[in-house]
């Protein structure tokens, strides 16, 4: 089995480039499907969730090559199978992403019905009221979804919460359906964005990605086009914590600073400096943290993707803070493990007290899902002695070769095979 190994680090020093975005590139690769000739794209992150997503385009039909590092080459011309299988929506629940794409193309979709996940009980109900808003007929049977349809046609959709996955499926479901769709409420989050651009690429008529309220005039054929993958924002923000918590001086360069305002304005009321340039920016740590609390919600609130990493430095900033989760119904899995390694924290529903400590001290801990890992890892860079991280996996489904990065700022954080 792979652990990794984290000692306590000097101060991270240098310069970092930021990946393409895991969850831009999720739902893109999955878009991909809708398109009929070549699709290139760039700044895919090397990840393990992207190696399953293209897992699932081939076993769609689709030709996905990997051309060099970060640049797939798609076409789903021959798209011909239209069941994703249990063993890999098993792997991945973004492979949920596929059903509106493989729904519009070949007019049914099925799906094996995600299990129960890490972080909440995460149902689907929006995607699929939004496929049955299109005249598409659901049922579920079996341990499948199936959906179905002779035509799809737009029509006007409300989502009850502003779901990020559903807000996808439905734009990606309704790119060639009859009419014009309307999604209300919609997730305003920048992967949205850069969805609805790659769309239009291929030829789509969608609008006000971005803004709560979508529209898509349905096309009739989607073609090819070449995309580059925004930065990671989550992948930045968990960066720029690890310079925060070890009291360091780093530049964090490719960002959209406009995508990481909340993680900015948090780190400056903790007391950390943080220098925005035109597409980096520059985060120098103080040794005077104060406490200060954070309450997740949808974009442009602050991500629930960052609420465990700032729990790490929360542990050791002077004072009281609360951290409210909003978004997911069950994120506080890291709280156990970071008490482990001596922080005081207290759950009371979807809050947790976090009362700074003096010091963090290293411990054997286990990843509970990958923001959770990442939060111990950035926990295990300023605590004393060694902390040792078990169920790495998950880690690797969303950072990139992460001990390797780190260390190149100073990091004394390794991966291990053990017995
Ligand atoms: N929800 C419903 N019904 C639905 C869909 C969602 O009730 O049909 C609820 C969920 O249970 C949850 C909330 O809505 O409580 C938010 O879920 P959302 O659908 O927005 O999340 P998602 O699309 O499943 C994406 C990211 C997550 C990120 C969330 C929130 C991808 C592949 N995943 O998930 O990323 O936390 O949005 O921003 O885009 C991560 O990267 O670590 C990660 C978990």
């Amino acid at each position: 089995m792979e652990i990794i190994v984290v000692e306590k680090s000097p101060p991270l020093k240098g310069k970092i480039r930021v990946n393409g975005a895991k969850n831009s590139a999720l739902p893109i690769l999955a878009a991909s499907l809708l398109g009929t000739e070549d699709i290139i794209l760039e700044d895919v992150p090397k990840i393990k969730d992207v190696e399953i997503m293209c897992e699932v385009l081939r076993t769609l039909g689709a030709k996905v090559e990997i051309l060099d590092e970060g640049i797939i080459k798609i076409n789903a011309k021959n798209l011909d199978n239209y069941v994703t299988p249990y063993n890999l929506m098993n792997k991945m629940r973004a492979s949920l992403l596929v059903m509106g794409p493989i729904l519009a193309r070949l007019g049914k979709a099925v799906c094996s019905q995600p299990g129960g996940c890490a972080i909440g009980t995460r149902p689907i109900d929006l995607h699929l009221k939004g496929f049955k808003a299109l005249g598409a007929g659901v049922e579920t049977e079996f341990g499948n979804i199936n959906a179905h349809t002779d035509k799809l046609v737009g029509n006007k959709i409300y989502l009850d919460f502003p779901s990020v996955g559903a807000t996808e499926n439905i734009m990606m479901a309704a790119t060639m359906a009859e009419g014009v769709t309307i999604i209300d409420n919609a997730a305003m989050e920048p992967e949205i964005v850069d969805l609805q651009n790659f769309l239009n690429k291929l030829g789509a008529d969608i609008k006000g990605a971005g803004t709560s309220t979508i529209k898509i005039k349905g096309v009739k054929k989607l073609g090819g086009a070449s995309h580059q993958i925004i930065p990671d924002r989550i992948e930045a923000g968990t960066f720029m914590v690890g310079a925060a918590i070890t009291g360091g001086d780093v530049i964090v360069d490719n960002v959209i600073t406009s995508h990481i305002k909340p993680v900015i304005a948090k780190l400056r009321e903790v007391g950390v400096e943080v220098i925005e340039n035109a597409d980096s920016v520059r985060v120098i740590g103080t040794d005077k943290l104060k406490a200060i609390d954070v309450k997740t919600l949808p974009y442009p609130g602050f991500p629930t993707d960052m609420a465990a990493q700032f729990m790490a430095l929360l542990t050791i900033c002077e004072g009281s803070s609360v951290v409210i989760e909003t978004v997911f119904e069950n994120r506080f899995m890291h709280v156990d493990e970071l008490k482990r390694m001596g922080a005081d924290i207290k759950i009371d529903g979807k809050s947790a007290i976090v009362r700074g400590v003096d010091h963090l001290t290293g411990a054997p801990v286990k990843a509970s899902d990958l923001r959770a890992g990442a939060a111990l890892i950035l926990a295990g860079m300023a605590a004393d002695g060694t902390t040792e991280i078990e169920n790495i996996h998950h880690i690797d489904r969303g950072y990139v070769d992460i001990e390797a990065r780190l260390r190149s700022l100073g990091a004394r954080v390794y991966r291990k095979t053990v017995e």
